[in-house]
């Protein structure tokens, strides 16, 4: 469907695109990793979180607790709705976002709808979602990739501005939930792009758009 030059992504269209992702994890089928349902009631009152939010570059190496990394994924990017829909808005209705979760123990790919971890890769790639020295030692660094196939008829300029909006909102709600939990995170630019998206094996259509940072403070 075409409006004043732009195409219009259909209901069709736009089902395609979230039973692509509900497919998405090829590795979910086996060796997922469960999480504990999302803490949905906790946390400070929203003004309270946001005048605590900020970015922090100094992390303890401890890992995160398994209701921590829960409750963060729900909250950057979890299904808030029957309908699938989540925490985060996304562009035109087209789920074009996956979240990778890099930690000590490899690489997992995050599954909403299971709301569980999706073994990717067993390597530590820490070190190589960003160009500063902390983000190798801290215990998570999220990465925000896009499906750029999903966007149909959209230039390459236009993928990448669409895929960062939807990134920053779900950078927007982990800084929120951070702030609220009394936990550090930093959302990041400074990436070697090249280099990561190899790293990770990315197809050709795919590519990182930011990643976020986060663990405890330095100290706790
Ligand atoms: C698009 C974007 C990219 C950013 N990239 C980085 C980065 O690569 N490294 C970093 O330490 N901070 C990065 N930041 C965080 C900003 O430096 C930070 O938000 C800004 O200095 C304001 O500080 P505050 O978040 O504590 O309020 C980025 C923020 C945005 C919005």
């Amino acid at each position: 469907m075409t409006q004043k030059g732009v195409t219009m992504v259909t209901r069709r269209d736009v089902n395609i695109g979230i039973a692509a992702t509900a497919a998405m994890p090829a590795a979910a089928q086996a060796g997922a990793r469960a999480l504990p349902p999302p803490n949905q009631s906790g946390g400070k009152p929203l003004m309270a979180a946001l005048k605590l939010r900020r970015s922090t570059r100094e992390y303890s190496e401890r890992a995160l607790s398994p209701q921590a990394l829960s409750d963060i994924l729900w909250a950057g990017f979890g299904i808030n709705r029957p309908s699938g829909d989540r925490t985060a808005p996304y562009w035109r209705h087209v789920m074009v976002m996956d979240v990778y979760a890099a930690m000590a123990d490899g690489v997992w790919l995050y599954d909403p709808k299971a709301h569980a971890l999706a073994p990717y890769m067993t390597d530590d790639i820490r070190a190589d979602t960003g160009m500063q020295d902390f983000v190798g030692k801290a215990p998570l660094n999220l990465i925000y990739v896009a499906h750029g196939d999903r966007m149909v008829d959209v230039s390459p300029e236009d993928r990448r501005l669409y895929a960062s909006v939807d990134a920053a909102f779900i950078g927007q709600n982990v800084y929120l939930y951070c702030a609220s939990e009394g936990l550090a995170s930093v959302f990041r630019g400074a990436v070697d792009y090249a280099r990561l998206a190899r790293r990770l094996k990315l197809p050709e259509q795919q590519f990182v758009t930011f990643a976020q940072t986060v663990g405890y403070p330095k100290g706790e």
